[in-house]
C-alpha cells in the first residue's frame, strides 16, 4: 500500500518506520523542514528503542521517506493518516487547531479518492468535524471517507505494541474504507475491531483512563497498607491473579505521568461536562494520583522534619523507564516541589538529564552524570524512575557514599529487606521494613515484587506469603504477568 503520515511526531514516526517494515511505502510528511532533514539524513529526535534502526533500514530500502510537502504526500499515497498534536487547553479540553489545520490542507489538495484516517487522539464526534471540513474546504468535491484508528502504543516499547498489538481499532462507516483500512494491517496478524467511527474515538479515551483508574486505584490501596502495615505488592498479586483484574497496571508509585494519562483523562472528563454527564469517579482518579505525591512529600518531611538545606539525591527524571520523554512527569514535580523547601536537589537520569536541562524544567537542580555521583554526601535518596539500571548499582557503595542512608523508594524498585541488611532506612510505597521477609531480592537487592504461592509450597512457613520471582521461575502466576512485573510493566 501507500501511504502518507501527516506529522512525523512520536505517533507518526513510529506508526510510519513500522508500516514501512511490513513492506507498505510510506511518506511521512511533516511542517518543520529542520526535521524533515535530519530525519531524510537518518537522525531521529526522540530515543525509542528500536525505532531509529526501523528508520535507517527502512530508507535505505526506500520504503520510507520524508517530505515537507502534503501535497506530496496526499499525490502519491491511498491512505493518508493524521499524527498531528492535540495538546490539552488550560480548561482540560483538547485543542484541536492543527487537526483542523490539516483537514484544510489535504481538502485542498485532495484530486481523487482518499481513506482519511485519524490516529492522533481526539474527542468522539472530530470524525465528523474532519469531514464536514474537507468536504467544505475541497473545491473539486472528491469522494472521500474519514476513518478512526486510535493508536495504544507505549513509550519505551511503542515498536512492539505497534508489531504486536492487542488488537487493531478500526471505526469506519463504509465498506470501501474499510476494505481498505484491512489491507494496512493485513500484514500485522493481530485482531482487527471494527466499529463506527465514534465508537473507535471513544475507545481511546476510554481505554487510557481505565488505565489511569487502575494505577489511582492501587495508589490508593497503598495508602491503607501504610496505614496498617499491609504490603501492597502482596496486595496487588493477590488480587491480579483475578483474570478479571489482571496484575497488569497495578504498580504501585508516585503516580502517573507522562503526555498521555493525564492529558486523556482531562479531556474525556471535558467531554464529558459538555455533554452535562460529569465523570466524577475520572476527578477522584486525578485526585489520588496529586495525592500519592502530595503523601510520599509529607512521609519525607516526617522523616527528616526540616528539607531546607538538605541534600537529597533523586534518582530518575523521566515520565517512565525506557524513554527520554519527561512531560508530566512526576518525578520532576518532585524536585521542583522539594527544591521549593529549600532542599538541595542533585538528580541523575539515564537518559533524561539533557531535556531537563535544554528545557530548564527544575531551576536549582544539580545534574549528576551518575547514579553513584548523584548520591555522594547525601542525606537521602529519592528513586523517582524505575529505571533497571538503578537495580544494578552497588548499594554498599551508595550505602558509604551517602552522609545518612535512607531511601525512599517512590517505585518499590527495591527489597526492603535487603535495604534493611544493608543498613538502610528504607521507605517503600505502601510497604514498610516489617513487610518483607528478604527473600524476594535478585543478586543484587533489587526488589523481585513479593507475590504469592501456592499454600502447598508454604506449608510449615509461620507468616503469611512470600515468593521468589528472581531467578526461580513461580509456577502460580502466568509467565506473561511475571515478564511485566520483572520490567515493571515496560513491553
Ligand atoms: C500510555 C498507554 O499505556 C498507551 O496505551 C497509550 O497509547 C499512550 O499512553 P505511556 O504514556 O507511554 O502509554 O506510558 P505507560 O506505560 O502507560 O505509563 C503511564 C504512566 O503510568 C507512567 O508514568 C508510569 O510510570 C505509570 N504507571 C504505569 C504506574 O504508575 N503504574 C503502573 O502499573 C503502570
Amino acid at each position: 500500500m501507500k501511504i502518507a503520515i501527516i506529522g512525523s511526531g512520536y505517533v507518526g514516526l513510529v506508526t510510519g518506520a513500522c508500516f514501512a517494515q511490513v513492506g507498505h511505502e510510506v511518506i511521512c510528511v511533516d511542517n518543520d523542514e529542520r526535521k524533515v532533514k535530519a530525519l531524510n539524513h537518518g537522525r531521529i529526535p526522540i530515543y525509542e528503542p528500536g525505532l531509529e534502526q526501523l528508520v535507517l533500514r527502512n530508507v535505505a530500502a526506500r520504503r520510507l521517506k520524508f517530505t515537507g510537502s502534503i501535497e506530496y504526500g496526499v499525490d502519491n499515497s491511498e491512505v493518508v493518516f493524521i499524527a498531528v498534536p492535540t495538546p490539552p487547553r488550560a480548561d482540560g479540553s483538547v485543542d484541536l487547531t492543527y487537526i483542523e489545520q490539516v483537514a484544510r490542507e489535504i481538502a485542498a489538495v485532495l484530486k481523487e479518492y482518499r481513506v482519511i484516517v485519524d490516529k492522533s487522539t481526539v474527542p468522539v464526534k472530530t470524525g465528523e468535524k474532519v469531514a464536514d471540513t474537507i468536504r467544505r474546504y475541497n473545491k473539486v468535491n472528491v469522494d472521500f471517507d474519514v476513518v478512526s484508528n486510535p493508536e495504544f502504543l507505549r513509550e519505551g516499547c511503542a515498536v512492539t505494541d505497534l508489531m504486536e498489538p492487542d488488537r487493531i481499532v478500526i471505526g469506519a462507516n463504509s465498506e470501501r474504507a474499510l476494505a481498505i483500512m484491512e489491507k494496512v494491517y493485513e500484514p500485522f496478524l493481530a485482531p482487527i475491531m471494527v466499529t463506527d467511527v465514534n465508537s473507535a474515538e471513544l475507545i481511546k479515551h476510554a481505554a487510557n483512563s481505565f488505565l489511569a483508574l487502575k494505577i489511582s486505584y492501587i495508589n490508593a490501596v497503598s495508602a491503607i497498607c501504610e496505614a496498617t502495615g499491609a504490603d501492597i505488592e502482596k496486595v496487588a498479586e493477590g488480587i491480579g491473579a483475578d483474570k478479571r483484574i489482571g496484575r497488569s497496571f497495578l504498580n504501585a508509585g508516585l503516580g502517573y505521568g507522562g503526555s498521555c494519562f493525564p492529558k486523556d483523562i482531562a479531556a474525556f472528563i471535558a467531554i464529558s461536562e459538555l455533554i452535562g454527564e460529569p465523570f466524577h469517579l475520572l476527578q477522584e482518579v486525578q485526585r489520588i494520583n496529586q495525592r500519592q505525591r502530595e503523601r510520599f512529600l509529607k512521609r519525607l518531611r516526617d522523616t527528616l522534619w526540616v528539607l531546607k538545606e538538605k541534600r537529597i539525591a533523586v534518582w530518575g527524571l523521566t515520565f517512565k523507564p525506557h524513554t527520554d520523554d519527561v512531560r508530566s512527569s512526576v518525578a520532576i514535580d518532585l524536585v521542583n516541589d522539594l527544591i521549593r523547601e529549600g532542599a538541595r536537589v542533585t538528580a541523575y537520569d539515564p537518559k533524561g538529564n539533557q531535556r531537563v536541562q535544554e528545557l530548564d524544567l527544575c531551576p536549582g537542580v544539580h545534574l549528576a552524570n551518575s547514579a553513584l555521583e548523584a548520591v555522594q554526601d547525601a542525606e537521602t535518596l529519592v528513586l523517582a524512575t524505575e529505571w533497571p539500571e538503578f537495580s544494578d548499582v552497588d548499594l554498599t557503595e551508595v550505602r558509604d557514599r551517602m552522609h545518612t542512608p535512607i531511601v525512599f523508594d517512590g517505585r518499590n524498585l527495591f527489597d526492603p529487606a535487603t535495604m534493611r541488611d544493608l543498613g538502610f532506612q528504607y521507605f517503600g510505597i505502601g510497604r514498610s521494613l516489617a513487610n518483607s521477609s528478604g527473600t524476594n531480592q535478585n543478586s543484587n537487592g533489587a526488589s523481585t515484587h513479593g507475590g504469592l504461592r501456592p499454600l502447598q509450597e508454604c506449608r510449615g512457613i509461620a507468616d503469611s506469603s512470600r515468593v521468589s520471582r528472581g531467578g526461580k521461575t513461580d509456577r502460580s502466576v502466568p509467565m506473561k504477568d511475571s515478564i511485566s512485573s520483572l520490567c515493571r510493566g515496560n513491553c
